[in-house]
């Protein structure tokens, strides 16, 4: 039964662009089979509290000496690595917020990114792999109210996407695609309304790429 793994986190649950891409994917992989099942994570609904503790970033045999994180914060990581190494395909809404991503995937990102785990440290104890998720496939859908495009002078201000591809990708191994819709406040701010309809046109893109993306991935 492949399955895709949902995850949302714009605190807007009215009018949120990358909710809406998000699922769209999700009901393109839905309706491939009825077979493909979609498990949906709301980071802003059901945040995850912050790390806990730095020991948590480390597999049990790399921590020193006096690193005990709290069982009930281990065990809640362990759950959230689960799931997502259950997942087939996973889908990422990430909202531009401050150049950066909203704080509750961030504290999704630490969760996951395991040093010893989840990404290659040292020699994996026998029988586990040093990179669980290399391969997985990982759609970022990264929604932003102005244009961090080539040539648009902003390009080296978007420090949503960069990170997300240097920890899914570069460190875990995932097989990163990223769509991007930009110019989202053109709608909202006067000055930037002669954008307007570039806007549409960055989102139409967008929704045509998931469609396709979810598509393929799900085949
Ligand atoms: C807290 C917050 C911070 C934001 N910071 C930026 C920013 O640094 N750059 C930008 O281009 N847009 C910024 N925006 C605009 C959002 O990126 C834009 O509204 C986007 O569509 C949000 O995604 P969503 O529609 O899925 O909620 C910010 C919006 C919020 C709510």
């Amino acid at each position: 039964m492949p399955q895709l793994l949902h995850i949302d986190s714009s605190a807007d649950l009215h009018a949120s662009t990358s909710r809406e891409l998000t699922a769209l994917f999700a009901q393109t992989w839905a309706e491939i089979s009825p077979d493909h099942e979609v498990v949906g994570l709301d980071l802003h609904r059901d945040p995850l509290p912050h790390l806990s503790d730095a020991a948590l970033h480390y597999a049990q045999r790399l921590r020193v000496a006096g690193e005990q994180p709290d069982a009930d914060a281990e065990a809640l990581q362990g759950r959230v690595i689960e799931q997502l190494a259950a997942a087939d395909v996973v889908v990422i809404g990430a909202p531009m917020y401050n150049w950066s991503i909203p704080s509750t995937l961030k504290a999704w990102i630490d969760y996951v990114h395991v040093l010893g785990t989840t990404v290659p440290f040292d020699t994996p104890p026998a029988g586990t792999s040093a990179q669980p998720m290399a391969g997985k496939p990982v759609v970022i859908v990264s929604s932003r109210g102005n244009t961090y495009a080539p040539g648009s002078g902003n390009e080296g201000d978007d420090h949503t996407v960069p990170p997300l591809v240097q920890v899914l990708g570069v460190s875990m191994g995932m097989n990163v695609s990223v769509v991007t819709a930009e110019l989202t406040l053109a709608q909202r701010i006067p000055p930037m309304a002669p954008l307007i309809e570039q806007g549409k046109i960055s989102l139409s893109a967008a929704r045509d790429s998931l469609i396709d993306l979810a598509r393929t991935l799900g085949a």
